[in-house]
């Protein structure tokens, strides 16, 4: 599968995004609000390589506890699923646990599409995106 991006929690947007621009990375997607996840989210890319940047919004974003364990850190990898139900069917027997069930992700592309959210000890968090 192809990357889409890389999510990077940070607990300030505009730091994290000033500091990957400095390292050659263009805005690619303004900050916008999900407003079914709490968190601003914008998107960076240099040369290819796009960056998600993923700043909770209050405590009570589900991606609250997350940032307050690990901090600023990259945390999972988006990857471009062609038959997304196939796709999480054939993870989810292999070893991967859902971690929550396909939602629409409100600042990807037009916003019309799912993502599904899936842990393997071996490779830690990943995210599909339905095509
Ligand atoms: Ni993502």
């Amino acid at each position: 599968m192809i990357i889409h991006h890389v999510g990077f929690l940070t607990k300030n947007l505009k730091k994290s995004e000033s500091e990957f621009l400095g390292l050659g990375f263009e805005i690619e997607k303004e900050a916008k609000f999900d407003h079914i996840r709490k968190v601003n989210i914008s998107f960076l890319i240099n040369n290819g390589y796009r960056v998600e940047l993923i700043e909770p919004v209050g405590k009570d974003s589900p991606l609250y506890p997350l940032l307050k364990h690990y901090k600023n850190t990259p945390y999972h990898f988006c990857y471009e699923s062609e038959n997304f139900d196939k796709d999480i069917k054939k993870l989810s027997e292999n070893g991967y646990a859902v971690i929550n069930e396909p939602k629409v992700a409100p600042c990807i592309n037009d916003g019309s599409k799912q993502v599904c959210f899936l842990i393997s000890t071996n490779t830690g968090i990943i995210e599909l995106l339905e095509k």
